[in-house]
């Protein structure tokens, strides 16, 4: 088995690639209802927290990725998992998304993801223009959007399936002439 590479630092969470050593932490939060309320997935069986454990610890191993999705750890434990990829590489456009432990909400933890995701979109990923998606009612997750600087885009009509039952969702942006104006 590979070595999880480390990532460079925020100020408190060091990201690093996933190794099936995680799986555990991972299932505590993905398998919270709470947790994954507005999500499009979850909450996971194990059996699903295994598979995305062990498919985003596979996309670490290559070179040249096309997306990074890591494990965010706080002394030692994995608290959140967060992705930042590729959607067009022919218009350079990616996408960012995050995931935490409920334990360590409202701490700053997402901020300082996002953070780290746009250095890797931006810089690592070359990539031109970043988007998140979030159903509208996530009031968390679009303040964590909004202090990162991303700017609303409007509402996408009946954008997703979940459970059968189709959502809308709000599209959010960031350029990389927003950060470097
Ligand atoms: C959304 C989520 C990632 C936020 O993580 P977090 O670490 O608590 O976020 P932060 O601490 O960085 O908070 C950033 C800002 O959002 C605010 N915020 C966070 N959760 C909030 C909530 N539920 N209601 C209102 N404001 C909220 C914080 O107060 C902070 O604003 P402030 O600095 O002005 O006080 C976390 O709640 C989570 O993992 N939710 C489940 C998964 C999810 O929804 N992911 C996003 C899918 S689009």
């Amino acid at each position: 088995m590979s070595i999880p590479r480390a990532h460079p630092h925020t100020p408190r969470l060091i990201f690093r690639d996933f190794s099936r050593s995680d799986i555990p932490a991972v299932h505590e939060y993905a398998s919270d209802p709470e947790v994954t309320r507005w999500s499009t997935w979850g909450p996971n069986t194990l059996e699903q927290t295994a598979d995305f454990v062990e498919e985003a610890a596979q996309a670490g191993i290559g070179q040249d990725r096309p997306s990074y999705s890591l494990a965010a750890v706080l002394d030692g434990t994995t608290i959140g998992s967060v992705a930042v990829w590729v959607t067009d590489s022919g218009d350079r456009n990616g996408e960012l998304g995050y995931t935490f432990h409920r334990a360590h909400w409202g701490k700053g933890y997402a901020t300082e993801a996002v953070e780290h995701l746009l250095a890797l979109g931006f810089d690592a990923l070359q990539l031109e223009r970043i988007t998140a998606t979030c159903h509208p009612g996530n009031i968390g997750s679009i303040r964590v959007l909004e202090k990162s600087g991303f700017t609303p885009e409007g509402l996408l009509r009946s954008h997703r399936l979940v459970n059968g039952v189709r959502r809308d969702s709000m599209l959010f942006s960031i350029l990389r002439a927003d950060r470097h104006p």
